[in-house]
């Protein structure tokens, strides 16, 4: 059976990443994106030069009609969804608990953790053969983000849970439940944060004394996803310089 993935933020940073690497290791790649065509277009060649299968969709995953969307279009074009990465991720500047309005936590949360239960719950009803799953957290889940995003922490903190109990839930249909929690990684998202360079701040720091890359991310993901981590579920990897 073909394999086919969803990447879920699959057009920049480390979703971009772990998108080329599936399509390199022989995966049907969908790339999804919220709104940046271009990037998601680009990645797309890339891919397809070096002899990839991909497919681009737009869908917000944190709205549950753009989710069914995005499952149908893809079991359309490649065949049933085997395997999912839920990569996409949102957070904002960074401030105190005690300024967040309600609608920035909301934002975060249905973006971050609504989508992975979304995303999770249509994966699941195509995987009548077994699958896998990889969550992509955060350390914020384990360092709760004080002073920046508490609301980012707390979002990654359910993603974890839901992690643990679908694993759990799951591990006698065959399907796997993995996460892992990439720490300080160089992408765009800290421009979001309003400190486009936190990473070179922060590496005096990390006990690599540097940021992540991407790519380093990608790899565990990719490993978690493939048939050489058969026997892992339930499982997060840690990919945060020692931090
Ligand atoms: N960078 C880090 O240091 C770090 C550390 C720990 C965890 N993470 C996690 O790693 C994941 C990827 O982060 P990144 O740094 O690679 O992010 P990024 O460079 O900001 O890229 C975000 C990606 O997610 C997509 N996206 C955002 N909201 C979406 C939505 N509602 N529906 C569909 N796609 C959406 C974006 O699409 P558009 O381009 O169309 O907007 C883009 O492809 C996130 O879950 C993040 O929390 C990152």
């Amino acid at each position: 059976m073909d394999k086919v993935v969803i990447v879920t933020g699959g057009s920049r940073g480390i979703g971009a990443a772990t998108s080329m690497l599936l399509a390199l290791n022989g995966y049907a790649v969908c790339i999804n994106y919220r709104s940046r065509n271009k990037d998601a277009e680009l990645l797309a060649d890339k891919i397809t030069q070096q002899g990839g299968k991909v497919f681009c969709f737009c869908a917000d995953v944190s709205k549950e009609d753009d989710v069914i969307r995005l499952f149908e279009a893809v079991e359309n074009h490649f065949g049933r969804v085997t395997h999912l990465v839920n990569n996409a991720g949102i957070l904002f500047t960074q401030s105190r608990l005690v300024d967040l309005t309600l609608a920035r936590f909301n934002r975060v949360m249905s973006t971050n953790i609504n989508s992975c239960f979304l995303c999770c719950r249509e994966a699941i009803k195509r995987m009548s053969s077994g699958g896998a799953i990889v969550n992509v957290s955060s350390a914020a889940a384990r360092s709760g983000a004080p002073n920046e995003y508490i609301d980012y922490a707390a979002s990654k903190g359910a993603m974890d849970t839901l992690t643990k109990g679908l694993s759990l839930e799951l591990a006698a249909q065959g399907i796997r439940v993995n996460a892992v929690r990439p720490g300080f990684i160089e992408t765009e998202m800290h421009a979001d944060g309003g400190e486009p360079d936190r990473v070179n701040r922060l590496s005096p720091e990390i006990p690599l004394q540097r940021g992540g890359k991407p790519e380093e991310v990608a790899t565990a993901i990719a490993w978690l996803l493939s048939d050489e981590a058969s026997y892992v579920t339930g499982t997060f990897i840690d990919v945060a310089g020692g931090k």
